[in-house]
Parts: C-alpha cells; sequence; structure tokens
C-alpha cells in the first residue's frame, strides 16, 4: 500500500461528494444501524473504492456512508475490516488512511467487546483509556508511509478531550460506563477461560478483535482518537455461557439506542472544533 493507492482512493471519494467530513466513525459488530441516522447519504460499498478489501463478516455491511450528522459532515464504515479474515493489517487499516487523506481528522471506533472487569455486565460500555496490542502484528510494518514518524509515540492514544465529550454523551444516554483498557487480538476464536484470566491478570478490563490496528495506524496519520466498547458478553469463564456471534449482535442490537443518543450528542458537541 503506497501514497499513490490512498491518494487514488481518497481522488475516488472526493468525486463522489462534495461533502468534506472531519469526523470518521468505525462501526462494529451489530453497531451498524448508527449508520442510518446519517442525513443525504451517499453509499459506497468497499469493494467499489479503489484497493478497499470487501468485508466478509455478518453484521458488517461493508460500506462507507457519507452524509451529515446533526448538520455535521461525516464518514461512517457500516462494517470493518478485521485481520482474521485472512487480511494483513495494511489492508485493514486501508480504509482509515484514506479517510485521512481526505481531510478526516477525527475518529471514533467502536466495537463490540467481552468484559474482563468484575464491575461490568453485558449491555454496558467502555471508554478506551488505553489498549494492549496483543494481535502479534502491527499495521506500521513495512516501510514507512510518509504520513507519520516510524517510530509513533503512544503516550495518549486515546485522546482525553474526546473521551470526556464521549462520557457526557453517554451519560446524557443513561448507559452504564467503565473507562479501562482494551486488549486486542487476532481472534476469530473466543478466548480460553486460561487466557481470560491472563488479559485480567496483566490488568485487560475488555478484549476484542479489533481496533488496536486502527488506533495505531489513525494516531500515525495524526488523528484525534476515541473509542468506545459495547460489552457484549463477559470473557470466558466468568459466566456460565459460551460465547457466539448470534448472542454478540443481540445484545449490541439492544444496547443500539442509547448508543445511538450517546454518539448523536458526542457528535453535536464536537461541531464546534471540527
Ligand atoms: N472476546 C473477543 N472478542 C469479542 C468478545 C469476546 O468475548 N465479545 C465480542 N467480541
Amino acid at each position: 500500500m503506497t501514497m499513490e493507492n490512498l491518494r487514488e482512493s481518497a481522488a475516488f471519494l472526493q468525486k463522489k461528494t462534495a461533502l468534506r467530513p472531519k469526523l470518521a466513525f468505525v462501526l462494529g459488530s451489530g453497531l451498524s444501524g448508527f449508520a442510518d441516522k446519517v442525513e443525504g447519504a451517499v453509499r459506497i460499498r468497499y469493494s467499489d473504492i479503489p484497493h478497499f478489501a470487501a468485508s466478509t463478516v455478518e453484521g458488517h455491511p461493508g460500506q462507507l456512508v457519507l452524509g451529515t450528522l446533526a448538520g455535521v459532515p461525516v464518514a461512517l464504515m457500516q462494517g470493518r475490516l478485521h485481520a482474521y479474515e485472512g487480511l494483513t493489517q495494511q489492508q485493514v487499516v486501508f480504509p482509515l488512511r484514506t479517510l485521512a487523506q481526505f481531510g478526516v481528522t477525527h475518529l471514533l471506533l467502536t466495537n463490540a467487546a467481552g468484559g474482563l472487569n468484575p464491575k461490568m455486565k453485558p449491555g454496558d460500555f467502555m471508554v478506551l483509556r488505553d489498549h494492549m496490542n496483543l494481535t502479534g502484528a502491527n499495521p506500521l510494518v513495512g516501510a514507512n508511509l510518509p504520513v507519520g514518524p516510524r517510530f509513533p509515540d503512544m503516550t495518549e492514544p486515546y485522546d482525553k478531550k474526546l473521551n470526556k465529550l464521549l462520557l457526557a454523551g453517554l451519560k446524557k444516554a443513561k448507559a452504564r460506563v467503565h473507562q479501562g483498557v482494551y486488549v486486542g487480538v487476532l481472534g476469530p476464536t473466543y478466548e480460553t477461560a486460561a487466557e481470560i484470566r491472563f488479559y485480567r491478570k496483566i490488568g485487560g478490563d475488555a478484549v476484542g478483535m479489533s481496533t488496536v490496528a486502527e488506533t495505531i495506524a489513525a494516531r500515525h496519520a495524526g488523528l484525534h482518537v476515541a473509542a468506545l466498547s459495547c460489552i457484549t458478553n463477559l470473557g470466558t469463564g466468568l459466566s456460565q455461557v459460551k460465547l457466539s456471534h448470534e448472542d454478540v449482535k443481540d445484545v449490541a442490537d439492544r444496547a443500539a439506542n442509547k448508543f445511538t443518543l450517546a454518539l448523536l450528542e458526542f457528535t453535536k458537541s464536537l461541531a464546534s472544533e471540527l
């Protein structure tokens, strides 16, 4: 993936819409219904955008939605790409790098995650304070793309100011919210009970199969990033139930109203900064 590839993809988007969004969202498993709130939506399938990989996971429609939310121009990835689909992390983050090239400066990543912290219940939310990259890969491996430094600082992957606005939005939506550390793993298996005990012990609060590669690439490109987990289940062994993607989507579906309200509030509160 080269700068030339990125410029081609960004130029393609520029031709599709006159909007120049500064704010982008990535919608995680079961959370893609939020894109229906977008006004004047232009929808472009990933498979129609040069150099984008197609999404293969159920609950991830695989299209870019460009339009406005509460009058604010936005770009939404309705469905994300994951390394467990057989993609390299470079392919996973290509859409976000394209959005940065297209002019996006602020990014909210959302995901479904398993709760590790004993205070968590399914349907709760967690605002990411930090993450651990246990995916075994890094999207910046290879020649450095000249949008950022070779060795990016990771002191503050998640923007404190964005987190504050996100927390305020969630409070308004009357959601149960935690803040914590997201452990990013490759998947697609859910964890073993032993792995969950390990992730708890090393300081994780939630675990999931996305987000960290995206945060790394977005920070490398200079974006302000925040991330929000919907805790769809407790980690393996912390409850009696076996994990399934259907249940994950179900719980995310039921949390969708609060999620939508919180994200709309977040968008409004950010409008003056964009
Ligand atoms: N583990 C990993 N990814 C997940 C989980 C989980 O328990 N729940 C939703 N995504």
